[in-house]
């Protein structure tokens, strides 16, 4: 599917739904974990809880999707909330945005989305010290000839497709989904 496809098909989504701007845990556990100060990068964000939590406690934020319903619906609730001068929000496709916007980023996060080379090319653009925060689709971890799965990832590989310069800080296999935290080396 081409990004514009991908574009018309999320935006739909969107315009049917009422956002919840909920913060996606991986937030809390990179707090934990302890973030460097510097920018965040945010991928495929939609209408993102995450965005707006890390731009509230003062982080400068950029967000991209190839939706422009869904960073309308963000940018409308970072200038309700007073956050908008800490928010940037580009359409753009996730691989194209990383050549764009090389960084060096604190963190890169992205929830519920995958594709390996945009993964790859994230791990490149996250600043010594700083955190890697994926979660996407889980496939199963046998994969099958009959049901392909371009979206989704088998837990564990994420991990195994860091650079040498990463440890994993932490992840865990849900019923649907694999999250991973990841800390590139000084
Ligand atoms: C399942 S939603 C996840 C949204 C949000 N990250 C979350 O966790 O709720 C997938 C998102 O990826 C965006 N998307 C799809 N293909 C993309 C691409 N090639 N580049 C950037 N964003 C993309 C969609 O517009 C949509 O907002």
């Amino acid at each position: 599917m081409t990004a514009e496809q991908d574009r018309v098909r999320w935006n739909g989504r969107y315009r049917q739904r009422t956002p919840s701007f909920t913060p996606h845990p991986l937030v809390a556990h990179a707090a934990e974990a302890g973030l460097p100060p510097g920018p965040v990068l945010e991928l495929a964000c939609g209408p993102s809880g995450s965005a707006l939590t890390l731009a509230a406690g003062g982080r400068a934020v950029t967000a991209v999707d190839v939706s422009d319903v869904a960073l309308e619906q963000l940018r409308t609730e970072a200038e309700r909330r007073g956050l908008a001068a800490r928010l940037t929000c580009v359409r753009a496709d996730a691989g194209a945005a990383l050549s764009a916007h090389a960084g060096p980023w604190a963190m890169v996060l992205a929830t519920l989305f995958w594709d390996a080379g945009v993964f790859t090319a994230a791990a490149g653009a996250v600043a010594p010290g700083g955190l890697l925060a994926w979660e996407a689709l889980r496939a199963p971890d046998e994969p099958s000839r009959d049901v392909p799965h371009p979206y989704r990832v088998p837990h564990g590989q994420p991990a195994r497709l860091l650079p040498d310069r990463f440890t994993v800080a932490w992840q865990a296999a849900g019923e649907t989904t694999t999250r991973l935290l990841a800390r590139a080396r000084f």
